[in-house]
């Protein structure tokens, strides 16, 4: 689908595309709540999470709020726990003290919001509203509740006991041997989009934007080059870490990716209940931008700024236009890119070569978040929209920008446009990074 022929699409082939993709996210959000018993969905896994019945029935209360209230300008179903599932009254370490649904109740209400959903969604009118134009709201909601997902699962990662969730290994490297890195040719090209249907606020408007040529990684920095940082003493070398990092990393007693654990034999690490050996090919998780901004130091490189990331995973060098993916204009598929929990870990650098962008750089979608070294901020001409809740409020310089999604992230929540936020002393999420550096004279 490119984006003139979403333009084109009818009100059925829209509300066809918003159901499916609706229904899609919910049996996800079952799988994630199914796999444990209700005592682990109350429970607490880790002061940074909400119980994942939270989770659960924010999801619906958000759907309700948006879908049934506002578009669908029905009765509110439970004004009464507005305020319980408000992600700004409370803090995620005090949610497990409220009043919450039990798990039966969360189940019985995120199903009773979604068959209104549904109700509204063939009745509405699409279009006349901004919010219904290219059925806008309903593929917020997917997006939300697939964000969601994406939280529940970071939860599942910090979940103490045996393992619950499984998935097919990822596809190994394909033969042949990547450069390090390319050169993505300077001058300016075309950030953000104002076309895409369901682009959230903060990926709008479309604009042009300057950047110089650099050197970027051609894959995210993997396990195995990151454990050379570690060996080679990088954690106690106050050289490589900015003065908030190394006070984070001291402060905190960092010594390693969290999860990871060092053996006699190697580095080891817990993945969704299962001890094993790191794999040396695959992308570093579970980092901080800390050690991102420690690693590209001691490697004589940097991150990536927001925009250069942007350049490399969407600008076309032959037609000079912006891409929507790195492949091109399709929806991503199963040979482009890991996401959608697909498999519970990064792919090896290489497996996706049918993803790579124009000027050859791989994995740029999925995998792991990419940490930047921008802050998050409005474009040239942000207008928030519908609420200021969703992005605006966390514009400023205690955000670091991530970008492309993860083996975590569904494909109904990741564009080339796609921003995503955290502070940079996080790790839980499922954040890797690569790195740059700017090119020299006569280059690019
Ligand atoms: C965009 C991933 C930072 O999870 O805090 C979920 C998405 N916003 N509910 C988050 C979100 C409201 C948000 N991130
Ligand atoms: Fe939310």
């Amino acid at each position: 689908m490119t984006t003139t022929e979403s333009k084109d699409l009818g009100a059925e082939e829209l509300r066809a595309r918003a159901a499916e993709a609706l229904t899609r996210a919910r049996a996800r959000s079952d799988a994630l709540t199914d796999a444990v018993d209700d005592e682990d969905l109350i429970r607490q896994h880790s002061k940074l999470m909400s119980p994942l019945v939270w989770d659960l029935a924010h999801i619906g209360s958000q759907e309700e709020l948006w879908l049934v209230r506002d578009v669908g300008g029905r009765e509110p179903l439970r004004p009464d726990i507005d305020d319980i599932y408000d992600a700004f009254q409370h803090a995620r370490a005090d949610r497990p003290a409220l009043p919450l649904l039990s798990p039966a109740e969360a189940r019985s209400y995120v199903r009773e919001v979604r068959e209104k959903a549904f109700d509204v969604l063939e009745r509405v009118p699409l279009g006349g509203r901004r919010l219904t134009e290219q059925a806008f709201a309903f593929g917020m909601v997917t997006q939300h509740e697939q964000q969601h997902d994406e939280t529940m699962l970071a939860t599942h990662q910090l979940r103490q006991g045996d393992p619950v969730l499984h998935a097919p290994e990822p596809p190994p490297a394909r033969p042949g041997t990547l450069p390090a890195e390319v050169l993505v040719p300077g001058g300016a090209f075309t950030m953000g989009t104002s076309a895409e249907p369901w682009a959230l606020d903060n990926e709008r408007p479309a604009h042009e934007i300057a950047v110089d040529a650099y050197w970027m990684d051609t894959t995210p920095v993997t396990s195995g080059a990151y454990a050379g940082f570690l060996d080679s003493g990088g954690y106690d070398d106050e050289r490589w870490w900015s003065p908030a990092g190394w006070a984070y990393r001291t402060g905190n007693g960092i010594t390693a990716p969290r999860f990871w654990k060092r053996e006699q034999d190697g580095w080891w690490r817990t993945r969704f209940g299962v001890y094993e050996r790191i794999t040396a090919a695959e992308p570093v998780v579970h980092v901080s931008f800390f050690e991102a901004e420690a690693y590209a130091a001691w490697a004589g490189r940097r991150l990536p700024t927001e925009a250069e990331w942007e350049k490399a995973a969407r600008f076309d060098p032959a037609s000079g236009r912006s891409r929507r993916f790195p492949w091109g204009d399709e929806e991503p598929g199963a040979e482009h890119a890991n996401l959608g929990q697909r498999h519970l870990r990064p792919a090896p650098a290489g497996a996706y070569p049918a993803g790579a962008s124009p000027t050859g750089v791989h994995q740029l979608i999925g995998d792991v978040w990419e940490w930047t070294s921008t802050d998050l901020h409005g474009y040239p001409g942000f207008a928030a929209f519908p609420y200021q809740e969703y992005s605006e409020v966390f514009f400023g310089p205690e955000y670091k920008v991530l970008r492309g999604g993860s083996f975590g992230t569904d494909a109904a929540a990741i564009r080339g446009t796609f921003r995503n936020w955290d502070y940079p002393i996080r790790r839980q999420i499922f954040a890797g990074f690569r790195t740059a550096r700017d090119a020299g004279p006569g280059e690019g």
